[in-house]
């Protein structure tokens, strides 16, 4: 079979396309022939080297969708449309930037679904760290205002989809003018464009402060998030688009306004809840949820993909069509 292989650390051209043994099948694994495979910031991470505990050389690749090959000693029969995400894909073993990928059952979701691949492909990661941070992240509700701080990532733009279904004012943010429609397309009420800090902006359309804050952007700006919240609100760390993973100057005191809340979520298989990713995926099929795919792009070109993510260039999630 064909697949994107990492051997060292590198720019987007240190991924490169062998042809390696279809994985065997194995007792407890689903070899799942890949249809599609969303590309994730993780990926890009591990490429630049920045994954220590990644062992060169691997296939990257931490999401898919596919049909299961073989399945031994589990319940997935032959020809079933699964998704798979996490669980050590791409990571501790081979992943999905290949026709085949063998991964153990926990980490397989059987979905029947209309969609074709590339759309399916792009929702099962992108569902479960936006349902998570809505829910374990940040306890959001029907009525909550909302501001998404990386507005523009796929991560953002879904949560923004999402929130409005479930009946929220939705708050998000850019730094490019130019990206503004974007995020109304998704579903935005309000634009706000970052400038590093924004809190004042965010106070001059909800003078009390917003009862929750997805931060994307990360450490840069999350000092400036809390802020934005009112007493009793939530800011839920779930991405650090801003390439900064830690703080060097943090004083809980000051920088936590009283009766604001911190927390973070970085959700893995286990905390996928299928019923939801079910219902998101029938929401998508009927129209009533959009999700907003920047390219869809073709095997032979995943190097490209990388450089589209690493220059930041377009809204909406990267799907590679296998087949
Ligand atoms: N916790 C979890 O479980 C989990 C799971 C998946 C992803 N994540 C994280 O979620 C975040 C979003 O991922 P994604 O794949 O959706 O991203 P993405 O689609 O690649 O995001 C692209 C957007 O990021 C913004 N951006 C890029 N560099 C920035 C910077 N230095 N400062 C501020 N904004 C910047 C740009 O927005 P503008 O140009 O419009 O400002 C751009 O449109 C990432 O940090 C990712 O690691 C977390």
């Amino acid at each position: 079979m064909r697949a994107w292989r990492l051997d060292a650390p590198g720019p987007p051209e240190a991924l490169t396309l062998h042809t390696i043994p279809v994985p065997e099948p194995l007792a407890g694994h689903a070899l799942i022939r890949v249809d599609a495979f969303g590309i994730n910031r993780s990926e890009m991470f591990t490429r630049r080297g920045d994954s220590p505990s990644v062992k060169l050389p691997r296939v990257l690749g931490i999401e898919c969708t596919g049909r299961v090959e073989a399945a031994p000693e589990t319940d997935l029969a032959p020809g079933t449309r699964v998704v798979a995400i996490m669980g050590g894909m791409g990571r501790e073993y081979d992943g999905s930037y290949a026709e085949y990928v063998r991964v153990p059952r926990a980490h397989v979701f059987a979905v029947e679904s209309s969609l074709d691949a590339p759309t399916l492909g792009a929702l099962p990661e992108m569902f479960q760290t936006v349902h998570g941070s809505l829910t374990v992240g940040l306890g959001a509700a029907a009525g909550d205002v909302l501001l998404v701080r990386g507005g523009t990532s796929s991560i953002g733009l879904t949560t923004i989809a999402l929130a409005k279904a479930r009946g929220m004012r939705v708050l998000a943010t850019t730094r490019a003018e130019s990206k503004g429609q974007a995020l109304r397309d998704a579903g935005a009420d309000d634009v706000v464009i970052d400038t590093g800090r924004i809190a004042t902006d965010v106070r001059a359309r909800v003078p009390r402060g917003v009862d929750r804050v997805l931060e994307l952007v990360g450490t840069a700006t999350l000092k400036d998030s809390l802020a934005c919240a009112r007493p009793g609100g939530v800011v839920c760390m779930t991405g650090i688009l801003g390439d900064a993973w830690t703080m060097a100057d943090f004083a809980p005191m000051d920088d936590i306004p009283t009766g604001v809340r911190l927390t973070s979520y970085s959700g893995g298989s286990g905390d996928m809840d299928l019923a939801a990713f079910r219902d998101f995926v029938e929401r998508v099929e009927l129209g009533e949820i959009s999700i907003k795919i920047a390219r869809v792009l073709d095997f032979e070109d995943v190097v490209d993909a990388h450089r589209h993510m690493e220059e930041s260039r377009g809204a909406g999630k990267l799907v590679v069509r296998v087949r």
